[in-house]
């Protein structure tokens, strides 16, 4: 595998969630591969699991990481074509990802959507110009569309935790304070697309997720009918596609409890705002899969390097 920027670059999941299990197993069975190699990590946006957990999984396979906060302490990147550079940005993306390509052998990348530009978010800009001007391979951290390392985190955790041949998994829209976007969602709809589970989606009308994505998921705007029977109840918010980036007027309470979710296992990619997304009664309960998926980034991520290291 060359690069991961994308639930699709997962062949068969099924034998990822297999490997992936073995790297939990065993986890520095792989200590020499990254012997001699350095992952950078460029930040544009915050992070507590994507940022540790890259790096943890770089350190187990006996990798150097780098780590920057680009947005902040590196010059400002431009990624325009051809633009005649007097503005804020210094630097243009075409020497950034050349140069950083000289130090380090892959390139991690989180980059977010602006949530105001849908054609701009959509196109990758940031991802994609890495991917063009690097000339070592590029791992999404989650950019403007997708988190792809969740999305696989997110899968082996569910494989882990299902005691049926077939469960029902609900990807289920909550409420936020803040404008999010649509890349988790995106990508757990994608994996689980690519899983022998029965899955749906809830969200409150207006908030459906780029059909693009969807394809022929179902679709409930009653969270109470599509939590029926559910094995796994995945959480996240996300704004508007249709009108982009925005919050909407939402005339339910779509916030997780207990008493709606029953027996279902709980996931969230976290961080979560609790009493928000979802009551404490739930995080604090035997159901919540949310520490289990954290650590399970860990080995989502070491399994990525390690195919890309194992094709350098
Ligand atoms: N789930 C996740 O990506 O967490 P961070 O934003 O803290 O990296």
């Amino acid at each position: 595998m060359k690069n991961y920027t994308s639930i699709n670059d997962i062949e068969n999941i099924n034998s990822w969630i297999e490997e992936a299990k073995e790297i939990k197993a065993n986890p520095l069975k792989n200590k020499k591969l990254g012997k001699n190699k350095t992952l950078g990590l460029l930040f544009f946006n915050s992070s507590l699991r994507t940022r540790l957990s890259t790096q943890k999984a770089a350190l187990n396979l006996g990798m150097d990481p780098i780590v920057m906060n680009v947005s902040g302490d590196a010059w400002g990147i431009e990624f325009g074509d051809g633009t005649v550079m007097n503005g804020n940005t210094a630097e243009h993306i075409k020497e950034a990802a050349a140069v950083v390509s000289q130090y380090c052998d892959v390139i991690a990348v989180r980059a977010f959507p602006s949530l105001t530009d849908k054609e701009k978010d959509e196109s990758e800009q940031v991802l994609n110009s890495f991917v063009k001007f690097a000339s070592v391979p590029i791992v999404s951290m989650e950019s403007a569309t997708g988190h792809p390392l969740q999305g696989l985190t997110d899968a082996i955790t569910l494989a882990e935790n299902s005691t049926k041949k077939k469960p029902k998994v609900v990807l289920s829209w909550a409420p936020h304070v803040k404008t999010l976007p649509h890349a988790v969602a995106n990508s757990f709809t994608q994996a689980m697309q690519k899983m022998d589970v029965e899955f749906v989606i809830a969200n409150p009308e207006g908030y459906n997720l780029s059909k693009e994505i969807t394809k022929d998921t179902p679709i409930y705007h009653n969270q109470e009918e599509a939590f029926k029977d559910a094995d796994f109840v995945y959480t996240k918010n996300w704004s508007s596609y249709d009108d982009y980036g925005k919050i909407l007027e939402v005339d339910s309470d779509w916030m997780i409890t207990k008493n709606k979710i029953g027996d279902a296992k709980f996931m969230h990619c976290l961080p979560v705002r609790r009493n928000v997304v979802v009551e404490d009664a739930v995080l604090d309960s035997d159901s919540s899969l949310v520490i289990e998926q954290a650590n399970n980034r860990t080995f989502a991520a070491q399994l990525v390097l390690k195919k890309i290291l194992e094709n350098l």
